[in-house]
């Protein structure tokens, strides 16, 4: 039962017993010797917090500001596929259980429902969608258009993928996604005319795509473009340099390239090349408010969760995303407390030092 889940690993626990091999090792797992998505995770617990005593403040709360819309907390559902095989309702309920719990929802272009049944699920909710580019430069318009229409606000172009990363649970189970599972928005931008499968969806993708083209896309976007999947200074300010609202900091969970820098060191040269000319997302191993507590210090707008939201849509449908997101509210809001602050927008790096001498790296 979600309300008897004390933290987000809990969840996980709840998810793993229920997923078969296959999917649980698609969701839970990472690309090569999984040496990146453990040390996002550890990376967090590299840095160290410096509260303050004394500051008068009575109440704290996680209340934020996102891309100029309000949330409950600075933590946003970040796009995850396929998630009807973790779900019946599946992006459905992570829709309703973003709402409910006052985010953002991102919705993968490979989502089993379209953006606007999703939109429909859940009509109160913020929503962004995330485009991986096609080689068809009309199946792209396609899937934003769709989506706009449908009331996202945002387009987040995922540019560390295609290809996929080397992910051995997958080769080691056989695992490919079941032919009953479709992405009915990929096979409308193709005219409908032919269902596109998912093997065929990452081969229709272009690998090509360059800076140059990100201003075109911004601009039939309509909608401010954020772009996901940096982890260097450089693609920071081409990113802000091409017209991004917006950019995520992010090597994908750990599933494309293995021993790509850990975001949470990543982000301090992030923020300082965007130097706040876009929002600065982070995503990759948060697992505890004072996770986001650090994020936000080092100068991150918010947090995309990845996995620990599809482990509560796992193991509880909607009532489990959202209780994961509660959970990850509540302990942020005891940090800002225990920090001596009283909202986000008053965390500074002045509330972090990096802890090279405890520095631990699990193995
Ligand atoms: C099973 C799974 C599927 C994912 N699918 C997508 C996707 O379709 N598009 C995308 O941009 N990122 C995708 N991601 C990456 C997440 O958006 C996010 O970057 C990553 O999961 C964050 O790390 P975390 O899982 O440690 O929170 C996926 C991640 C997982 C675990």
């Amino acid at each position: 039962m979600p309300e008897g889940w004390v933290n987000v690993y809990d969840a996980q626990d709840q998810a793993e017993r229920r997923l078969e091999p296959g999917p649980r090792g698609y969701f839970s797992g990472g690309a090569g010797d999984e040496v990146t998505m453990r040390e996002n995770v550890a990376a967090w617990q590299g840095w160290r917090l410096r509260p303050r005593q004394l500051t008068g403040v009575e109440v704290s709360s996680t209340a934020a500001t996102v891309l100029g819309g309000p949330v409950t907390a600075p933590v946003l559902v970040g796009p995850v596929a396929y998630q009807r095989l973790l779900d019946p309702a599946g992006e459905l309920a992570m829709a309703r259980a973003a709402a409910a719990f006052g985010t953002v929802m991102c919705l993968s272009t490979l989502a089993t429902a379209r953006p606007s049944e999703v939109a429909a699920a859940a009509p109160g909710g913020r929503r962004w969608f995330q485009l991986y580019p096609f080689s068809d430069a009309g199946v792209t318009r396609a899937l934003m258009g769709e989506a706009v229409a449908a009331g996202f606000e945002a387009v987040v172009l995922t540019v560390d993928a295609p290809p996929g990363g080397n992910r051995e649970a997958d080769v080691r189970e056989g695992f490919t996604i079941p032919a009953e599972i479709e992405i009915p928005s990929v096979s409308a931008a193709f005219g409908g005319s032919r269902t596109v499968t998912v093997g065929e969806s990452f081969d229709l993708m272009t690998r090509a795509l360059t800076w140059e083209d990100l201003g075109g896309i911004a601009s039939e976007a309509g909608v401010p473009l954020i772009v996901k999947g940096l982890v260097t200074a450089e693609d920071a300010t081409l990113a802000v340099e091409h017209g991004a609202a917006g950019v995520v900091v992010s090597n994908h969970g750990g599933r494309q390239l293995d021993r790509t820098i850990p975001t949470a060191e990543a982000l301090p040269e992030m923020v300082e090349a965007v130097a706040g000319r876009a929002a600065v997302l982070i995503d990759g191993g948060i697992r505890r408010g004072v996770d986001i507590a650090t994020a936000l210090a080092l100068g991150a707008d918010a947090v995309l969760i990845g996995r620990p939201t599809a482990w509560g849509l796992a193991a509880a449908g909607a009532a489990g995303a959202e209780r994961v997101l509660r959970i990850l509210a509540a302990e942020l809001e005891l940090a800002l407390a225990l920090l001596g602050i009283a909202s986000p927008a008053d965390l500074g790096t002045e509330h972090v030092r990096s802890a090279p001498l405890t520095r631990v790296y699990s193995g």
